[in-house]
Parts: structure tokens; C-alpha cells; sequence
């Protein structure tokens, strides 16, 4: 009998050390952590609703012992933490960064090596992520995999882009998770650079919504010295091995240059889990086939689920920023929002060009002097055209002219797997560097830098000091960088561990030089935005340049804010006003799929301290009016409310702008076009606000009317509502100023129904 009580007495101590709970809050969201024999998993509710269903936890390690099993829980400890903190720049004045924490600590018993697990509990999701302490037996260490796993509830929809480890610039499909395999050809298209890997393999951010309307949303923070996590989806009993060669399977990927690194998902897995849709983290690997190389003490990025039965929930929640660390720059006065125009749709839409001479066959940076060269005539970045752009933004109130083309090195920059291919240094005959620089200071401009690496990063970083230097000495604030191609170091891909410290160290080393970055073709942000807010913008998803081009779904701008835009704002380069784009360039038979009124709109929804006036001037000046929307809206906001949201569908939302108390309202609409009934009580009870609205018109359409807007002007206060609709394709924006007397005379309420 004694032997018995015991027994059960000492069972209930290990069941007490080998599970533990954490919620929310507001108690809604809730994690628990288990040891299932010696394997640690987790599960997650929503409002006692199952959001992930038991999914195991580890890693799996090069020519060492694997971190997946063995393990008893050493100890459990937890905390709460409630802080508001204020961005340099953002959606809101202020954060609230508010969580219940709960720290597992593991004993491997067999190696006697340790490994902490962190949950962190928001009301709109949870944050987890490995921890390995200082200790003998784990110092320096290769990752195989992480084995994390995501294991949903059901047949979820899901807005997916394919995983690969260079590039994000896809479009999305919105399909069944156990549609994914079937349509992955269908979703791989032709990229510079690009390396799919499996055809299950999706990237994050990734949003998916259950049947009974739980929106779940799974991506990662805090990516620092470690390599990009994409999801592998394994469908159940089989758990298969899949081992199809994507790099060998379809035209697009075969410009990859890698073969696929194909493991099997759940290999490792003793027994099949409870779940038919299990997700599993599936890392970049670097050029020898590594997913990481790591040291002790360190932590893996933090895993990130967050789930609401509220779409806007996810677009508003701040918890990617939240788990990252505090600003790590002492004085942030020189970061400021920027609004510009550029040399840049000009040749995007292939009307100019970014060299300047078709003469030669080679170009030996240290070897050739331009100035002896035939000019091809096409060169956009030259003294006359940079200096018509300078005088727009001057005149129209931008910040800054953007200028591609303006380096020596572009002849051959494409392609050739050249090392030495840009100094950063050296401008076009054409371009007077010290002359623009001049002539945009007096008039109140700036130019943006721009560095194309051609992704030869070893070259960028050994020019990356001078360059910022010579950006110094002139003036410029910001550049955008960029990686087109396949990265040298040969091997070595874009979102691997090897890249991921680059585009830090190339942050961190702008920030001593007072430079803003602007990176494109980088890695998709994780929220490091809030410690080096420096890194103004990035791209790392498909852009407006694609509508030059191949164009992007009608429903595109309906999903990027749910995704991509949860790590960090996005240079998406938005306010196309010509769609067509053979008026631009005979050559280009290219169709914009958007109306011009939705082009306003992505200034509110697409938030963005950068924010680019994409198209070209002519185009610009044939629609003055509509162009007022784009001069007055801000960049910067106090605060930011999502009016309306369903990814795939349509998003509205409303945003006041720094220090004024001016709103400005957008709405982007998929192919189904939208309807809304807006109430503006969000503005202040007792004022008077004169609302301009820009609407797509009755008959707009954006394949064939887009350019049909109109444009109403009246009244309004926080008691007004407006009922407006978005064409297919569509979207309206709305600016709100808060008016004197003075400026009210003469004005009538604005009506419900404006359109
Ligand atoms: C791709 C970038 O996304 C685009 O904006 C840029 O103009 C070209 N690379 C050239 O650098
Ligand atoms: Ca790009």
C-alpha cells in the first residue's frame, strides 16, 4: 500500500514538472507545454478553441546527438510583462507590449546538454523560442533542421506563396492546405534568382483561416544570426518523405542554383500525431547544406501564431515588433519618414535604361573610362531628367528623387556571376553627382542612393564603407539596396544565415553613417525595424515593378498587409496612373491590375514610413487632381485603426496623422470589388473635418475602365457615415482635414452616398 502512494505521489511530481499552462492577459489565448515521454510539445487555444494541436518541439544537429527526445524538465518559471514604448516611426504613437511568459527549462538526460524553451503569450497570439544556455556539453553547434511543428485543426484556407530560399516575389494562391501540392507548379514562376524546395513548402508570414472563422496567422521574429524559417506541410498517416527535385521540375526553378535539399518531414517522429495538416519549420540551408552554425549562450528567432476570430486583429496586433528588442540607436533625430518620386517606372516599364552604352562586349570597372564610350541616348539617370524630377518633388512637396542608373557597371550587371561589378562609387559621364546634389539641396529635395549589388555581396560589403562615405559627402540620407541574382559567395542564398548577417551588418553600418536602408530582394522582415529603425523599408514580396511586366493578381494588395507586412513596412512604390502600359512604351503590352482610385487607397493600407510616387511625371500631370491625394497624405501616423478586413477580400483602414489631427481612410478591394458602409466616429466628437473623397466611378473596372475616378469634397464629422464601393479591382481613399470656420464657408455635407 505505502509502495502504491508512492507510486502515485511521485507520478504527480513528475506530471506536475513535465507540463505547464501560460495564458493571455485577457486569458484568451492559452499555451501549454507538455512532455509527451521525454519529447517537449506545446498546443495553443483560442477562447478554449484548439489553434494547434499537440506539436512536438527540437532540433535536429549535424554529426552530433539530436535535440528532439530525452529530455525531463528541470524547472518552469513565470512572469508577467507590461510596457508601452513609442516608435521612431510607425502605425501608432504608442506600443503596448503587454504578455504572460513562461520559460521551460530541459535537461537532456542522456547528453546532459540543455535547452530552454520560451513562451511568450499575447492576446492576439504567441511567441516561442529555443534558448540554449551557456554549458559544457553545447557550445558550437551545426542545425541538420529545426523540427518545429505547426499541427492545425483542419483543412484550413490558406494565402500561400511557395517556399524557396531566394525569393518572395510570387504571387499568392488562396487554396485548401490540401490543395498546396497540387498547385505548386501552377504558383512557381520565373524569378532571377530562385530555389524552391519542396511542393509542400510554403514561406511565411503565412494566414490561414479555419472553416469556423478563426483567422491564424504563423511567421517568425527577431531572424538574427540564424537562417530563414519556411513551413513544410506533411498531410498525416503517410508523413511522407518527399523527395521530388524541384530545382530539376519546372522551367522557372531550373534558374536556381542549387539542387533541392529535400529531407523527410517527420522522420524523426515516433508516432503519427493527432493532426491532419501538420506544419513543420523547414530552415535555408547556406552553401554547404548547413541550416545554421551556432554558439552558446544564443536563441533561435522567436516562432510566432497569431490567432483572432477578428481579421483586423491581425492586421492591428503589434506582437512581431513586440518580441524583438528595444532600439539599439541612441539618437534617432536624423530617421525621418520619406515620401519620393524617382527615375525609376521609366525604366522599369523598359522605355529607358540603367546603362549607358551598348558599345562595349566587357567592362573592366578599373580599366575603362566612359567618357571615351558611344552613349546608347536611353540613359534615364542623366543631369537633365534627374533635375525635371528634382523640380517635380520640389514643387509637389516630396523629400526625395530617387536615382537607379546613375553608377558605372550596369552594361553587364545582370547575370554573369561577376564579382567586381559595381564600386558605388563611380557615376555615368552624364550624371554631375556633386551638380544634382546642389541643385536638389537648394531646393529643399534630397536624392535617394541607390546600391544594386547584383547580390556579389562580398564585393558590396568590401565598397560598403566608401559608398556610405561618398553618401556622406553629398548629402543622401536613404539608399535603396538590392540583390538581383544569385548570390556570391556562390552557393549561398538569400535567406540563408550567411545573408541574414550581411543585411544586418549593412544596416548597422548605415546607422554609424546616419543612412536609412531600403533593401530589396533581402530577406522578409522580422521586426528588427524596432531595433535599428534605420531599416526604413524593404521589398521581399512581390511589388508594383511586377504590373510593369507580368502583373499581380487583382486580390494581391488585399493579402500583403496579413503577410509580408507583418515583420516590417514594405516599398511596395504604389500611385500608378497609367495602367496601360504600352502608352508608356509601345514595346510593352503590359496591363496594370488595379484602377487608379486603388492606387490612392494603398498609401493608408499598405503602411509604410517610405512611400514612393511610382509612376512618371507625364502621367501625373494628366491627373492633378487625384495626384492632390498622394501630396497630402501623411507617412507617419498617431494612430491607426483597421475598419474593415478580410484577407483575399478587401481591407479598409483609417489612419491620424503625427501630430495633426488629419485622417486619411483607404480600401483595397480583390476582383469582387466591395461595399462599405463607413462610420467616421473615429474622429473627434464637436469638430469639423472637410472630407475629400477619390472613388472609383460607377463604372470603373480595373481591367477595362480603371482610370474611371471621381472626386467629391464636403463636410463631415464624427456623427457622418459614407457608403462607398470599391470597382473590382478597386479601392477609394479619403482625406479628412480638420478646417476653420474660414475654410467650411461654402461647403455642404458631405452626402452618405457620393459616388
Ligand atoms: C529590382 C528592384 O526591385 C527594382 O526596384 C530595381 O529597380 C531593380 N532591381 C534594379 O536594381
Ligand atoms: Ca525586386
Amino acid at each position: 500500500m505505502r509502495k502504491t502512494i508512492i507510486a502515485a505521489l511521485s507520478l504527480l511530481l513528475t506530471l506536475a514538472v513535465s507540463a505547464g499552462e501560460v495564458a493571455s492577459p485577457n486569458g484568451h489565448v492559452k499555451v501549454s507545454f507538455s512532455l509527451q515521454g521525454t519529447v517537449p510539445t506545446y498546443q495553443v487555444t483560442y477562447k478554449g478553441r484548439e489553434v494547434i494541436r499537440p506539436s512536438r518541439l527540437g532540433l535536429e544537429l549535424v554529426n552530433a546527438d539530436n535535440l528532439l527526445d530525452g529530455f525531463t524538465v528541470v524547472a518552469e518559471k513565470k512572469s508577467t510583462f507590461d510596457e508601452t514604448w513609442q516608435p521612431v516611426w510607425g502605425e501608432t504613437r504608442d506600443i503596448r507590449n503587454h504578455y504572460n511568459e513562461m520559460l521551460v527549462e530541459l535537461s537532456q538526460t542522456r547528453t546532459g546538454r540543455l535547452m530552454n524553451l520560451r513562451f511568450r503569450v499575447y492576446d492576439e497570439g504567441v511567441g516561442l523560442r529555443y534558448e540554449f544556455p551557456m554549458q559544457k556539453n553545447l557550445v558550437y553547434f551545426v542545425i541538420k533542421e529545426e523540427r518545429t511543428q505547426f499541427a492545425m485543426t483542419g483543412n484550413h484556407t490558406a494565402w500561400w506563396i511557395p517556399g524557396d530560399y531566394d525569393t518572395q516575389e510570387y504571387d499568392y494562391m488562396e487554396t485548401r492546405l490540401s490543395d498546396i501540392r497540387s498547385h505548386m507548379r501552377e504558383a512557381i514562376t520565373p524569378n532571377a534568382s530562385q530555389t524552391p524546395f519542396s511542393e509542400t513548402g510554403v514561406q511565411t508570414s503565412l494566414q490561414m483561416k479555419t472553416d469556423d472563422g478563426l483567422y491564424i496567422n504563423l511567421h517568425e521574429a527577431a531572424l538574427i544570426d540564424y537562417s530563414c524559417m519556411h513551413l513544410n506541410l506533411g498531410e498525416n498517416e503517410e508523413l511522407r518523405t518527399n523527395s521530388y527535385d524541384y530545382s530539376q521540375g519546372s522551367d522557372a526553378s531550373s534558374k536556381g542554383n542549387h539542387t533541392s535539399h529535400l529531407s523527410p518531414l517527420t522522420s524523426h517522429l515516433e508516432s503519427p500525431l493527432s493532426s491532419q495538416f501538420i506544419f513543420e519549420s523547414h530552415l535555408t540551408p547556406d552553401a554547404q547544406g548547413n541550416k545554421g552554425h551556432l554558439q552558446a549562450p544564443c536563441t533561435s528567432p522567436w516562432r510566432t501564431i497569431m490567432v483572432s476570430d477578428d481579421a483586423r486583429d491581425i492586421l492591428a496586433s503589434n506582437l512581431i515588433l513586440n518580441l524583438n528588442e528595444p532600439c539599439k540607436i541612441e539618437d534617432t533625430s536624423w530617421i525621418k519618414p520619406v515620401k519620393y518620386v524617382g527615375v525609376w517606372w521609366e525604366m522599369i516599364n523598359g522605355k529607358k535604361q540603367w546603362s549607358y552604352t551598348h558599345d562595349l562586349p566587357s567592362i573592366q570597372l578599373d580599366h575603362l573610362d566612359y567618357s571615351t564610350v558611344k552613349p546608347h541616348g536611353l540613359h534615364a539617370a542623366n543631369n537633365q531628367n534627374v533635375r525635371r524630377y528634382i523640380d517635380f518633388a520640389a514643387r509637389h512637396g516630396f523629400d526625395q528623387v530617387l536615382v537607379e542608373g546613375w553608377n558605372v557597371g550596369w552594361e553587364d550587371w545582370f547575370g554573369m556571376s561577376k564579382d567586381y561589378v559595381f564600386d558605388f562609387q563611380t557615376p555615368y559621364p552624364d550624371f554631375d553627382i556633386k551638380a544634382l546634389n546642389d541643385y536638389a539641396h537648394s531646393k529643399g529635395v534630397s536624392l535617394q542612393m541607390h546600391h544594386e549589388t547584383s547580390a556579389s555581396v562580398r564585393n558590396y560589403e568590401r565598397h560598403m564603407e566608401a559608398a556610405y562615405q561618398l553618401m556622406n559627402k553629398y548629402g543622401y540620407t536613404a539608399v535603396k539596396s538590392g540583390y538581383v541574382g544569385n548570390i556570391i559567395p556562390r552557393g549561398e542564398h538569400h535567406y540563408g544565415q550567411w545573408m541574414n548577417n550581411h543585411y544586418l551588418y549593412a544596416v548597422k553600418q548605415a546607422a554609424r553613417h546616419h543612412i536609412m536602408v531600403n533593401a530589396h530582394e533581402a530577406v522578409r522582415p522580422t521586426g528588427l525595424c524596432r531595433t535599428w529603425p534605420n531599416l526604413i523599408g524593404n521589398e521581399a514580396a512581390r511589388g508594383t515593378e511586377y504590373e510593369a511586366t507580368n502583373g499581380s493578381k487583382p486580390f494581391h494588395t488585399t493579402i500583403l498587409p496579413f503577410t509580408r507586412l507583418q515583420g516590417g513596412p514594405m516599398d511596395y512604390t504604389p500611385g500608378i496612373f497609367q495602367m496601360d502600359m504600352s502608352k508608356n512604351n509601345p514595346n510593352n503590352p503590359n496591363h496594370v491590375n488595379s484602377t487608379l482610385a486603388r492606387q490612392l487607397a494603398l498609401y493608408v493600407t499598405m503602411y509604410s514610413p517610405l512611400q514612393m510616387a511610382a509612376d512618371m511625371i507625364e502621367n501625373y500631370e494628366r491627373h492633378m487632381d487625384a495626384f492632390q491625394f498622394i501630396k497630402d497624405v501623411a507617412v507617419d501616423w498617431d494612430d491607426s485603426r483597421y475598419l474593415e478586413a478580410e484577407p483575399g477580400r478587401y481591407i479598409v483602414a483609417a489612419r491620424k496623422a503625427k501630430g495633426t489631427g488629419n485622417w486619411f481612410v483607404g480600401c483595397t478591394a480583390s476582383e469582387h470589388g466591395h461595399t462599405s458602409t463607413l462610420s467616421l466616429n473615429f474622429l473627434d466628437a464637436g469638430k469639423k473635418y472637410i472630407a475629400t473623397v477619390y472613388a472609383d466611378a460607377r463604372d470603373a473596372h480595373y481591367k477595362d475602365n480603371p482610370h474611371a475616378y471621381v472626386i467629391r469634397k464636403g463636410v463631415v464629422t464624427a456623427k457622418s457615415a459614407l457608403r462607398l464601393t470599391a470597382a473590382p479591382g478597386g479601392g477609394y481613399a479619403i482625406s479628412i482635414v480638420e478646417a476653420t470656420k474660414e475654410q467650411l464657408k461654402g461647403l455642404k455635407k458631405l452626402p452618405a452616398r457620393c459616388q
